[in-house]
């Protein structure tokens, strides 16, 4: 039944390289989405099209989107914040990008420099924009239970901007927990006020596990009705404005929790624990899933 039926977003090659130091070749950030793409997976976010002297890590996008094998039937959005990087979408043929604001001031001007009032400014013209070449729009709200400069986050303040994105046109809104200091407590508050304003299947929810409260919050959210739910293999990740947060929860992990529940989420884990293990070995270190590590040595 639908019911039973849980999407993920792969956001590895965006939100989990995004921060890492040394350069990632682009051969490698193709391989390794052309690998998460054999796994089943629908949705993998590839890139981001931002200031490339904010986010140098990011500045070979358009070469990424140009090269990646697109398997049918998988979206792989790319953030975009301003009409320059919708351009740049354009041109590089992409068919989905993600806008991203936040639910505070002070993460807002660090991450992209402007208002909140100001950025949905911004995302309404990048909306425009992308309705004349058929571009899909995913909306992001960051800090949506803590800010890294602010502390607590008012569920009030979320809903507000969800519904300001809802009503631009974001055909789902992602609520990020940025820094990972949320808690089923903060996440059931803040889900509350959200569900008010925008419908329960629009809404998808992006936990990082800085404070190892991941999969309660996903587990919590899950029973709050919730279907869809980011995650990056491997526990890759990081903002680079928000210091100290680490990785997202590591899909992995997720679609493990998931389908010992029942759910279906039509991802092969072997084959995800495949790319993981691949794009780890990459970087150097020890694979950041539990259940990858687990079940490595029985692939
Ligand atoms: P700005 O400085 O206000 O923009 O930045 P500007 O228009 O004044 O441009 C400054 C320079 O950037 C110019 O170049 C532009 O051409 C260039 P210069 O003249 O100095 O050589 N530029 C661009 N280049 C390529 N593509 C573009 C682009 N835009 C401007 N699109 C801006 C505003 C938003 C662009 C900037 O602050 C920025 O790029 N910030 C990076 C934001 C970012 O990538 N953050 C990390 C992702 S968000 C995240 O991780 C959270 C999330 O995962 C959810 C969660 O966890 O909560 C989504
Ligand atoms: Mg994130």
């Amino acid at each position: 039944t639908g019911l039973k039926k849980v999407k993920i977003v792969e956001v590895g090659p965006r939100d989990g390289l995004q921060n890492e130091k040394n350069f990632v070749q682009t051969d490698v950030k193709v391989n390794f989405i052309n690998k998460l793409s054999k796994t089943g997976l629908k949705v993998i976010e590839a890139s981001s099209f931002v200031n490339p002297k904010l986010v140098p890590q990011m500045a070979d996008g358009i070469e990424v989107m140009k090269r990646i094998n697109r398997e049918p039937g998988v979206d792989y959005p790319v953030l975009v914040p301003n009409p320059k990087g919708l351009q740049n979408a354009v041109t590089a043929d992409v068919k989905d990008i993600a806008i991203f604001a936040a639910a505070s001031e002070t993460f807002s001007n660090k991450n992209i420099n402007c208002t909140i009032n100001e950025s949905l400014r911004r995302f309404q013209d990048v909306v425009d924009m992308a309705n004349i070449h058929g571009i899909a729009v995913r909306g992001y709200i960051s800090c949506v239970v803590g800010c890294p400069y602010e502390g607590d986050v008012s569920p009030e303040k979320v809903s507000e901007i969800a519904e300001k994105l809802y009503k631009m046109g974001c055909y789902e809104i992602s609520l990020g927990d940025t820094i990972g200091v949320g808690t089923p407590g903060s996440f059931s508050k803040m889900l509350r006020a959200v569900k008010q304003v925008i419908p329960l299947e629009r809404i998808a929810l992006h936990c990082h596990d800085t404070y190892g409260q991941a999969l309660a919050n996903i587990y919590s959210a899950l029973e709050d009705g919730v279907r869809i739910f980011d995650g990056s293999v491997a526990g890759l990740g990081g903002c680079p404005f928000a210091k100290g947060a680490t990785g997202n929860v590591a899909t992995e992990d997720v679609v493990y929790m998931l389908h010992g529940i029942g759910y279906e989420t039509g991802i092969q884990l072997p084959e995800l624990i495949k790319a993981g293990n691949y794009i780890s070995q990459h970087l150097g270190r020890p694979n950041g899933s539990k259940a990858a590590i687990a079940m490595t040595s029985k692939l």
